[in-house]
């Protein structure tokens, strides 16, 4: 594992997954900045207060970040429990803008890595609708483009993180050949973080419980870090436009 003195930005670094990989990382001695709209409980090497949901709140927080980067992981994210327009602005616009403006302080051989779900498995079926809203390129156009095509409250979040798969892939190739920097996603199953009960109030109790029954139990924070880490990593170095699924074995029950 080759994390050892990068300099590594983690949004989402106060709870849950993002903690994780910013504790995992550190312990492995990568210098990591945190940046969240929470304050941090966690030791961190630098962390950024910012709420990820407007343009103008994730200029300034770039503003504060170091010149030069090896790695990003937007691990920041709301549950279909909130509004869809701000499930919308923080799991993929805000996502996206934040990776764009971010790109350029970001070394060649450097990782971007995009926490998506599991419950974006069904990109397929909407592909098109996904590509075409990728490219809508940045924060306002995309803005535009969901205002014209409305997502539904009940499934805005398995929505976004299907975008934000299809998004992370027809990019990726792009900015692996023109900056050397690769960009991948990871899809976890469910996971004990505080956004658990979330996910059962949105899926409902049938679909929970059909869940539970395919899987040993949902997953632990420090069992998705360590993929995130790898793919922060040199190892991954040849790994670029993938989605990882993290699940125990869940996804593979769909098919
Ligand atoms: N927990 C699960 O079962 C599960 C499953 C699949 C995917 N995910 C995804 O994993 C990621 C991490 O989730 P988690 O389970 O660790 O949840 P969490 O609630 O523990 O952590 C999410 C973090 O994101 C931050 N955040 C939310 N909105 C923000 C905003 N507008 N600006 C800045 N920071 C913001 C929160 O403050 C929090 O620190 C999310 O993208 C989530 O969608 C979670």
């Amino acid at each position: 594992m080759t994390v050892q003195g990068k300099t590594i930005l983690i949004t989402g670094a106060c709870s849950g997954i993002g903690a994780e990989t910013a504790r995992l990382l550190r312990m492995r001695g990568a210098r990591v900045i945190g940046i969240d709209r929470d304050d941090p409980n966690l030791s961190l090497d630098g962390f950024v207060k910012a709420d990820l949901s407007t343009p103008a709140a994730i200029d300034a927080a770039v503003a504060q970040l170091p010149a030069q980067v090896d790695a990003l992981c937007n691990i920041a994210g709301v549950p279909g429990t909130a509004p869809a327009k701000l499930v919308g602005e923080v799991n993929y616009l805000g996502l996206r803008h934040l990776t764009e403006q971010v790109l350029p302080r970001v070394a060649r051989g450097g990782s971007i890595v995009n926490v998506a779900s599991i419950l974006g498995a069904e990109w397929p079926q909407r592909v098109n609708e996904h590509k075409a809203l990728a490219q809508a390129k940045g924060f306002e156009a995309g803005a535009h483009w969901l205002r014209d095509h409305p997502v539904p409250q009940a499934t805005c979040y398995q929505y976004f993180k299907e975008a934000l798969i299809v998004w992370s892939a027809v990019q990726s190739q792009e900015w692996f050949l023109q900056h050397g920097v690769r960009m991948n996603c990871v899809a976890p199953g469910p996971v004990f973080t505080p956004i658990l009960g979330d996910f059962v109030t949105m899926l409902g109790a049938e679909r929970v419980q059909a869940d539970a029954r395919r899987m040993l139990r949902p997953g632990f924070a420090d069992e998705i870090a360590p993929v995130i880490a790898w793919l922060c990593g040199d190892a991954s170095r040849w790994v670029s436009g993938a989605n990882i699924p993290v699940d125990g074995g869940l996804a593979s029950t769909y098919l």
